[in-house]
């Protein structure tokens, strides 16, 4: 056990597999950046940038987190929700907290001390950002996947976390990965109440979180108590790998063709990730947005996602 390295977060460093879902304990529910005035003055600074997200408690697991925010719109701005979440009946998101100066000092004294153990097992950790989520009571977070490794650390209240394993293509396809890495686009990634049988479930209190790789499947339920998450994201060479295999199988696929299951043919994923590398050097398909720009460029924080 390799558990002290970290001020913030106990892991056996020893045991962490970046491809395996695992929870943890931290000690950042104390932090001042994390107290609710603190929240509500990063929500003001947020006005008026892409940098908030927000929807009503009416979403359910399966909504479209892309229409979310369209479809159940929140009573009160994403400011005044957060100055009352228990009541706000509110989901609120606020995104690349990496962007403004004081919480990126957060984000750096979170991932700094952790960066060399992820490193031992998972090389070229870049693309950095930190995300705060705040929730009423009995509100979902839809079904959706990231493009980029999750550590989520629990700070108030508590939430349940269904996460299905990166590899499960059972309750996420190939194609539904494919699509996400070229478009962002969740469309082919549905969701199934009977997917809660074959999920990990985690029961997150404050001091508690989980850590999930590269689209591992997860959707969340807050408790009778309002909730406030952090996540600290990033991407990895081998994320980057991941993500390029899966862009060029989309290619493929439109163009008619039919590549085999991803991770099961060595030499089709290998020479999958070559093409879509210099494809993207070139800015052709996978070389700008809606493709994350973590696969054409290694910037330390992310800039998008
Ligand atoms: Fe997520």
């Amino acid at each position: 056990m390799n558990a002290s390295v970290s001020p913030f977060i106990d892991l056996d460093w020893d045991a962490f597999d970046p491809w395996r879902i695992q929870p943890f304990k931290h000690r950042l529910v104390d932090h001042p950046l994390l107290q609710t005035e603190q929240l509500v003055e990063l929500g003001k600074r947020c006005r008026g940038t892409t940098r908030w997200y927000s929807f009503n408690s009416d979403i359910t697991a399966g909504t479209d987190f892309d229409d979310a925010s369209d479809l159940f719109p929140t009573k009160l701005s994403h400011v005044d929700s957060l100055k009352d979440i228990s009541n706000a009946k509110a989901w609120v998101l606020l995104r690349h907290i990496q962007a403004d100066p004081l919480y990126r000092e957060l984000v750096d004294a979170v991932i700094n001390p952790m960066q060399s153990q992820i490193q031992r097992k998972d090389p070229g950790l870049y693309y950095r950002a930190g995300w705060i989520f705040s929730a009423s009571p009995n509100t979902a977070t839809p079904f959706h996947i990231d493009r980029s490794h999750v550590f989520l650390f629990q700070v108030r209240g508590t939430k349940t976390v269904y996460v299905w394993d990166a590899e499960d293509t059972e309750v996420c396809s190939d194609r539904a990965r494919d699509g996400f890495h070229m478009r962002h686009d969740l469309s082919r990634a549905p969701w199934h109440e009977e997917f809660r049988q074959r999920a990990h479930v985690f029961t997150l209190s404050p001091g508690t979180g989980v850590y999930m790789p590269l689209t591992s499947p997860h959707m969340v339920e807050t408790s009778q108590e309002a909730s406030t998450t952090i996540s600290f994201t990033y991407n990895t060479d081998a994320t980057r790998r991941n993500a390029r295999v899966h862009v060029m199988r989309e290619m493929l696929h439109r163009i008619g063709m039919k590549p085999p299951a991803y991770g099961k043919n060595q030499a089709f994923d290998f020479a999958a990730f070559a093409a879509a590398s210099a494809i993207a050097v070139c800015h052709g398909p996978g070389g700008h947005p809606p493709t994350c720009p973590s696969l054409v460029k290694k910037s330390e924080y992310a800039v998008a996602d």
